[in-house]
């Protein structure tokens, strides 16, 4: 394939970046994943304005300019063959001469961007939908989940406590027992046809998708929405467990803890919501 590195477009193959990259040796980096169907991009300006607040968090000295990546995206999925892609974009501190935990001045970010394969577009058909199973854990990652960091370690050892296969996931608690996200998506909980999600705070990142759904689902008002703090013992009686990301959209869980979900079946509200979503999302 072919990517994007600090100005240039090569192939992935000829890529180099030094093992002295900050991103290498500390994860002191910040990173996204845009999702798009034959060349439209979703949620795009969110995507970035999320990613500028996140270089801005650990002081990355890094201005995202909107319409320069918006033709850097483009061109990589033109030299990618387009279909459904996620770009991946990925902005380290940089290459130091000296490994020192203090930010080092007068280096350049590293500027990384690739595209893969995602899935086809979810449809709003349940016949078709992908149900997930989970598992439910402590969340023991750090307290700036809201920071879309590189280092990602507390999140992939979450995500293999629930991994037998493909559309596993691993849902997580704090220690009150409160629903952060999951590993690496966020959670609904659908009880009565109401849909809640966790409130945001430092504890879970704020999630695009999330906040497209909720913004659609709003605006609909068929559908009412809430953001609160939910229990994990919530998870036991729900009518409904949804997982969103940007490379799933809205994902039915139908499997907590080896139990199913009410009947264990694809719910009527996330068809709603789905079709919602389908409908209104770019
Ligand atoms: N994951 N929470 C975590 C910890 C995540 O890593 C992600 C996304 C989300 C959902 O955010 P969004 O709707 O903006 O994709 C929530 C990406 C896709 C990843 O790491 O591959």
């Amino acid at each position: 394939s072919i990517v994007y590195l600090n100005g240039a477009y090569l192939p992935m193959e000829e890529a180099r970046i030094s093992p002295m990259d900050r991103g290498f040796l500390f994860g002191d980096g910040i990173y996204e994943v845009i999702p798009s169907y034959a060349g439209k991009l979703v949620g795009f300006a969110p995507h970035m304005a999320r990613m500028q607040d996140g270089l801005d968090a650990i002081e990355i000295e890094y201005q995202v300019d909107q319409d320069a990546w918006r033709g850097i995206a483009g061109e990589l999925m033109e030299r990618n063959g387009g279909g459904n892609l996620g770009i991946y974009v990925h902005i380290s501190r940089g290459a130091d001469s000296k490994r020192h935990h203090a930010y080092p001045k007068g280096i350049a970010p590293t500027v990384f961007a690739f595209t893969f394969e995602i899935p086809p577009e979810p449809r709003a058909d349940k016949s078709s939908a992908a149900p997930y199973s989970v598992v439910t854990a402590e969340d023991l990652r750090w307290r700036r989940c809201n920071i879309k960091s590189t280092a990602l370690l507390g999140n992939v050892m979450h995500f293999q406590q629930g991994y037998t296969g493909a559309h596993t996931e691993t849902i997580l608690y704090n220690h009150a027992g409160e629903l952060t996200e999951a590993s690496a998506c966020n959670v609904f909980v659908v009880k009565h046809g109401i849909v809640a999600t966790p409130l945001l705070d430092h504890q879970k990142l704020p999630g695009i998708t999330r906040q497209i759904l909720l913004e659609i689902l709003r605006r609909d008002g068929s559908i009412p929405v809430q953001e609160r703090v939910i229990q994990k013992s919530e998870l036991e009686d729900a009518d409904e467990v949804w997982l969103t990301s940007s490379t799933k959209e809205i994902a039915p869980v139908v499997s907590i803890d080896g139990k199913p979900v009410a009947d264990g079946q694809v719910g009527d509200v996330w068809l709603a919501a789905q079709s919602l979503f389908s409908a209104h999302k770019f």
